[in-house]
Order: C-alpha cells, then sequence, then structure tokens
C-alpha cells in the first residue's frame, strides 16, 4: 500500500490525512467527498519555487488551475508565490474573487470569446497565450479599443510527441492548438504579433502533453524552442524575453509509474535553456511553467461510502459506491488506473478481489477493476487515492448527480472548501417554459 503526503494508518486502522480521520470526516461532511492534503500541495508547490529559484533564472511558476479551479486553491497559490494559469472567464472569475493579483495570471485557450478577453483586459491580467491568429488580432483590436497595451506570448507547437495518452498529448503538428513550428505558421505569427501596436511580445509557449515520465519530451521542446528564437533574433531582431514551457510532468497514480522528482525536471530544463541560450550569446529569458497535476494530483483522495454489491460466481465481483465517473470520468475517459484501500479497516488481511462501479446508468461507469481488498461489506469505507487534478475539475451531474464537497485537511483540522451540491442546486437553473406550466385541467 502506497501512502501519499500525510496521509497514515491511526491506531483505529482508519485512514488519516492531515491529521484527520477520514471516517469523521465522513461523518462531518458526508460521502462522496473529495479530501485535499493542504500540506502536500505546499510541499509541491515549495519544490518547483525552490528548484527554480537554485537554477538562477528569472522564473514564474504558474499553476494550471484548470487541474482544480476552486477559490481555496487559488489562496494557496497566491500564498506560495505561484502564478496562475486559466483557461476561461470561469477560471478567471474564480481567481479574482479569491483576491488573486491579476498581474500574475496568465490566459490560455484556443477560442478566447471577445467577452471573456474584455474580461481579462478589463482586469489588467499579465499575460494572454494567444494560441491562434484570429485571436492574435482580435485581442490587438480590443486592447486598442481599451487604450491599452498588453503582453502576449504565442504559443508555438513543437513538434513533439510526447508518451502519453492520445487525447492529452498536444505538442505535436496535428493538434487543435497553437502555431506550428515545423511549416512556419509560428515564424509568420512571431512577425504578426511584433506588427501589432498593442500587443507586447514577450516569447513563446509551448506545451507538449500531460502525465509525461520521461525528461526528453521536454529537453526536445527546449531544443526546438532555443532553436527558434535563435532565427527569429537573427532574422527578426526580435529577442524573446520569456519561454514558457508548460505543464505535464506525470504523478504516481499506480504502482509502476515512475514520475520524474520536480527538482529533476526543473534542473533538465533550466541547464538545457541555459546551456541553449548561452552558447547563442543570447541573453537568458524568463522561465515560465504550468504545472497543473504534479501540483495537485497526488494530494486529492476521494472517499466513498461502498453500497451495494454483486458477485457472479466464476466472473467477477462487483462493488458499487455512492460515486462514480461524475466525480471521477477518468477512468471512462482515458483507462486510467487508480489505487485505492477500505479506509475504515485498512489494516485487514486482502481476501477479496473486488470491481469498483459507480452508481451511474452507464456500464462504463467503472472506477477500478480488480483490487485486492479485506472482505467488503455494505457501509464500509473506501478512499480512491490520486484524485487531487482532473477529477473535481472534471465532475458532472450526469444522471443529476450531485457534485461532493471538497475539505481542505491540515494538522487535524478540516475545512469546507467548497460546499457539497443541494437538490436544489440541481434544479437551480431549471426554468418550466410558461406554457409548460397549463394543469390539464385547463387545456
Ligand atoms: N499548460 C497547458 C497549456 C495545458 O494544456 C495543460 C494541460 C497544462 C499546462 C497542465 O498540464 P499538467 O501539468 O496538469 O499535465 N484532463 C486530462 C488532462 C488534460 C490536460 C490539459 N492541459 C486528464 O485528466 O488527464
Amino acid at each position: 500500500m502506497y501512502l501519499h503526503g500525510t496521509a497514515k494508518v491511526n491506531g483505529q486502522g482508519h485512514l488519516e490525512i492531515g491529521g484527520c480521520d477520514v471516517a469523521d470526516l465522513a461523518q462531518e461532511f458526508g460521502t462522496p467527498l473529495y479530501i485535499v492534503d493542504e500540506a502536500l500541495v505546499r510541499q509541491r508547490a515549495r519544490e518547483y519555487v525552490e528548484s527554480f529559484r537554485a537554477s538562477g533564472l528569472k522564473f514564474q511558476v504558474a499553476y494550471a488551475s484548470k487541474a482544480f479551479s476552486v477559490m481555496a486553491m487559488c489562496s494557496i497559490a497566491e500564498q506560495e508565490d505561484l502564478s496562475l494559469d486559466v483557461v476561461s472567464d470561469g477560471e478567471l472569475y474564480t481567481a479574482l474573487k479569491a483576491g488573486f493579483p491579476a498581474q500574475r495570471i496568465h490566459f490560455h485557450g484556443n477560442n478566447k470569446t471577445p467577452d471573456e478577453i474584455n474580461m481579462a483586459l478589463d482586469a489588467n491580467i499579465g499575460c494572454f497565450v494567444v494560441d491562434n491568429f484570429n485571436e492574435l488580432h482580435l485581442l490587438n483590436a480590443l486592447a486598442a479599443d481599451k487604450g491599452k497595451k498588453v503582453n502576449v506570448l504565442l504559443r508555438i507547437t513543437p513538434g513533439v510527441e510526447a508518451h502519453t495518452h492520445e487525447y492529452i498529448s498536444t505538442g505535436q503538428t496535428d493538434s487543435k492548438f497553437g502555431f506550428d513550428l515545423g511549416n512556419g505558421t509560428a515564424y509568420r505569427a512571431i512577425q504578426e504579433a511584433a506588427s501589432q501596436s498593442n500587443l507586447d511580445l514577450l516569447g513563446v509557449h509551448s506545451h507538449i502533453g500531460s502525465q509525461i515520465f520521461e525528461v526528453e519530451g521536454f529537453a526536445m521542446a527546449v531544443d526546438k524552442v532555443a532553436g527558434f528564437a535563435v532565427k527569429v533574433r537573427e532574422e527578426l531582431n526580435i529577442t524573446f524575453r520569456v519561454i514558457n514551457l508548460g505543464g505535464g510532468i506525470g504523478i504516481r497514480y499506480v504502482e509502476g509509474d515512475t514520475p520524474l522528482p520536480i527538482a529533476a525536471y526543473v534542473k533538465a530544463i533550466t541547464d538545457s535553456i541555459i546551456t541553449n541560450f548561452t552558447n547563442a550569446s543570447y541573453p537568458l529569458p524568463e522561465i515560465w511553467v504550468e504545472p497543473g497535476r504534479s501540483m495537485v494530483g497526488d494530494a486529492g483522495t476521494t472517499l466513498y461510502t461502498v453500497g451495494t454489491s454483486k458477485d457472479i460466481p466464476g466472473v467477477r465481483k462487483y462493488i458499487a459506491v455512492d460515486g462514480g465517473m461524475t466525480d471521477n470520468p477518468r477512468p471512462a475517459l482515458y483507462e486510467s488506473k487508480y489505487e485505492a484501500v477500505l479506509a475504515n479497516r485498512i489494516n485487514e488481511p486482502v481476501s477479496e478481489t473486488v470491481s469498483v462501479a459507480g452508481k451511474c446508468c452507464e456500464s462504463g461507469d467503472m472506477l477500478i477493476w480488480d483490487l485486492e481488498l479485506p472482505k467488503v461489506n455494505s457501509g464500509d469505507l473506501l478512499a480512491v487515492f490520486c484524485t487531487g487534478a482532473y477529477n473535481y475539475a472534471m465532475a458532472s451531474n450526469y444522471n443529476r448527480i450531485r457534485r461532493p464537497a471538497v475539505v481542505f485537511v491540515k494538522d487535524g483540522a478540516a475545512d469546507l472548501a467548497v460546499k457539497r451540491e443541494s437538490l436544489d442546486d440541481i434544479v437551480g437553473n431549471d426554468v418550466i417554459p410558461a406554457r409548460l406550466k397549463q394543469t390539464s385541467a385547463a387545456k
């Protein structure tokens, strides 16, 4: 059994996270429940920041809030001196509402709407990461309307394929994101951006994918970006002040996953930047990164209550929990694997193999196949690890199931960060058009 962060087994044989017995958390907050180990999030943030400090380069570590965007998380990011990457008006609003400093917000996305751009311009955010020519011209025009000049990075697609699931790899040429490096589009985009009077071109951005374990892909991307920077400087006399290398470091979901230590990743990319740019007598740029999963992924645990079970002799035994693909769509979407324990009887010997089903009306709603557990009873608590990234963020109300609460735990204290949705929340935006309200008597 692999326990992350502050997780441990307490004297009662219960799982404890952040000094809180999860059985008590289930009592107090109900299940399903997302539990966030605050100390582990802060530890990850510090690993990034300290590793960059050690490189001597100027840097920004922008937490990719898409992984888990809630106001409490923005507060932690602020306290840990992180910047923030947002990709929609919703994520931007969450950050601003949490009082996150706008100057440290970077706005991403391949189809920012005029309203979203105007909102970000009004908030005076720090940087727009421009994805395509439409956006380049739209942003320049909207900034001009407001008499502003805004910082931009251009997102380029370096032509690096990271070894990851195809839905989460983005650096290859055939991608919906960014200006392609290989076919000259990125070069044209630089010329175009430099000619727009309301844009201040800081440099370029590259993100090659997510849940990546090898350093090679990142190093290749740095080489390509550096080569491009040198060419642009020589031929166009434009010097990049910022290189943003995106996010992407993988985490350990299950045994066999071998993530790069954060410090090793940072050292590899900063060494490579220093070598490439120094060799070209190029002023060292600032390095920005955008970690999402590696900041919050292993700090999250989802706690469920086991309900029904179905034993098919000679085939398998299903146990069903009170959540499922609504709070964690990743197994259904990406065939992602997770580890889990029986959180209220964690030390008991393993005695059966079960497959964990969700409660949605869909056969694909399976969380874990073939999990070894002590004999499972209805009412037991199941804790699924590593659900901090892209779980709450991707949760849905399929089957009109309510999204769980989120609690942050630290040093024995458990504080609500997101309330559990109520049944009234479920119908909160519904409207019955007047013409449908006629009773049958009135017809
Ligand atoms: N920067 C950009 C431009 C991105 O597109 C992403 C992730 C990140 C940073 C953060 O990447 P990370 O450090 O988290 O790998 N829903 C999928 C992951 C989608 C990733 C999207 N972009 C999943 O559940 O695995």
